[in-house]
This record gives structure tokens, sequence and C-alpha cells, in this order.
């Protein structure tokens, strides 16, 4: 396909989902969510660190729990380049952007929350904390989707993924961190939100342009990664936190793939292009793959707890 031809697509898809972004966008603050992020934090439980320096048995938990926080937080400090690439993609005029402001205003207090609520608590060490930080934005690696398909492909999936990591976070903290397990539920259900308008707007949109969005969806979901490769030691934290049955491939398959793909019905697609029927057939063999591994690893753990 020329470039020009790309770039036409691009255009049409954008012009033709305009009214279904309005609706969309104001369904979604139909049902606000004005919760207040200094409200949810017990203040009086803070402790100077210059007095009482940070100690792991501070907040004694696990290490896969420890990295969760780590990495869920630092993925909400990198929102800024989040919000540069959806820009990206959201031409003037086009509601689109003005969805993308509300979405950013609302993402912007999950770090701010969370990090009170870190610093409050001393579940992870502060200046870890900051050194990853400043390491992650540094390097401001965010996934780049190609076209606005593959935009809203990728953000459907990982609004999902975000919310599944964030919701089963707050279920491993100690049961008696109130405060945690308030603010993770907090932001769990904002991430909630976002997904069903990206997933019902791609659903949309496989109305418009099935085979470019067949095309796209194959793309994202066949190189689908959790954000966070600019995060120090990202692959250490992620299979510590796949291992604490936080997130991983199982969640990845029954918890994202398999309720996205459900609401986006891309086994009953017709009138596909020649490769779009070939994307559907390559996403059939992906999921099978994970579906095997996903096996094989549960056979390996039912077999080591035997042991
Ligand atoms: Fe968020
Ligand atoms: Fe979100």
């Amino acid at each position: 396909m020329t470039r020009s031809r790309l770039v036409r697509s691009r255009v049409d898809l954008l012009q033709e989902i305009a009214p279904d972004v309005e609706r969309l966008f104001n369904r979604h603050l139909e049902a606000p969510r004005e919760w207040m992020p200094h409200e949810q934090i017990d203040w009086g439980q803070g402790e100077s660190f210059e007095t009482r320096p940070w100690s792991e048995t501070d907040y004694p938990i696990a290490e896969g729990v420890r990295s969760s926080i780590y990495v869920n937080l630092l993925t909400e400090d990198n929102l800024p380049y989040y919000t540069s690439t959806l820009l990206g993609h959201a031409p003037k005029d086009h509601p689109i952007r003005e969805w993308n402001h509300q979405w950013t205003m609302e993402e912007n207090r999950h770090s701010m929350v969370m990090r009170d609520w870190v610093h409050i608590s001393r579940c992870i060490d502060p200046v870890v904390l900051e050194v990853g930080r400043r390491v992650q934005m540094t390097r401001a690696e965010v996934p780049v989707p190609e076209s606005f398909a593959d935009l809203i492909c990728y953000v459907s999936l990982q609004e999902r993924a975000t919310q599944i990591a964030h919701r089963n976070t707050g279920a491993h903290l100690p049961k008696d961190d109130r405060m945690g397990r308030n603010v993770l539920a907090l932001v769990a259900g904002d991430e909630t939100k976002h997904y069903m308008f990206y997933r019902d707007l791609a659903r949309a949109a496989f109305v418009i342009d099935p085979s470019t969005m067949m095309v796209a969806a194959a793309r994202q979901i066949r190189t689908f990664a959790m954000p966070g490769t600019g995060i120090p030691s990202f692959t250490r934290h992620a299979v510590r936190i796949a291992r604490e049955g936080i997130y991983g491939l199982r969640q990845f398959l029954s918890d994202v793939l398999e309720p996205v793909l459900s609401v986006w019905d891309v086994g009953h697609l017709a009138n596909l292009s020649a490769e779009a029927e070939r994307a559907r057939v390559e996403l059939t063999g992906v999921l099978e793959k994970i579906t095997s591994t996903v096996d094989r690893m549960a056979q390996r753990g039912a077999r080591s707890s035997l042991a």
C-alpha cells in the first residue's frame, strides 16, 4: 500500500468515527468519578524520613507485590509521553482531542494519590522510587502505534491490563492497609471507565472499517507488552509480578484478550479484505500459542506444588 493511500484511510476512519467519539465521551461524562486524592490519605500516619529512615520492615510484603506497586506507579508517572502519543493521532478540532484532555486530567491524579499512599505507608523505598522515576522519564519510552486504528486497539488492551494490574495488586495488600486498598480500587475504577471508552470506540471502528481494524488488532495483540520497558530492571519486576499471580500471560489471556475480543466479535466479521483474513488467521494462531503456553505453565505449577 502506498503512503498516500495509508494516510487517506487513516483520515477517513478518524472522520467517520467522530460521532462515536462524541457519544462515548458524553457517556463517560454522564457517570463522573469525582473523588479527591487528598481525602484518600491518612496524613496523620505519616512520619519524617529524616528522623526515621525507610526500612523494608516498615511494610512487610511479598517482593512481587512490592514490584507491582513500583511498576504500576512509574507507569502512571510516564503519563506525559502517553498523552503526547495520543495527541499525535488527534487532529485539530476533532473530538478525540477533547477526550484526550479529559483522559489526561483523570490519569494525572493516579500517580499523585498512589505516591502519597506509598510515602505515608512506607511500602516502597522513596529513594529507589525517585531514582526509578528519573531514569524512566528521562528515557521517555512508550509504545508508538503506527495508525489511529492501531492506537485504539493498543489503548483498549492497555487500559484493561492496567485495570487488572491495579485491582489484583490491591487484593494482595495486607488486610489492614485499608488506605492502600481504597486508593488502588479508585484507580482501577478509573481505568475501567477508560477501558470502556476505548473498547467501545474500537468496536465502532470495526463497523466502519473492519479490514483495517482486523489488521491493526492482530498486529497489536501479537506485539502487546505491558508498558514499562524504560523502568530500571523491568523484566525482573515483571517476572516477580507474574509469579505472584498479579499480572502475567495468564491474566493477559483470560482477563484482557478474551473479554476484549468477545466484544469486538472478530470471529464474525464479514467482508474482510484478503490481508485482513490473513490477519484473523494469524490472530487465531497467536491465541492458540498463548493458550498452550499458559496451560504448560499451569501444569508445571501444579507439579511443583505436589513435589
Ligand atoms: Fe492510570
Ligand atoms: Fe487509564
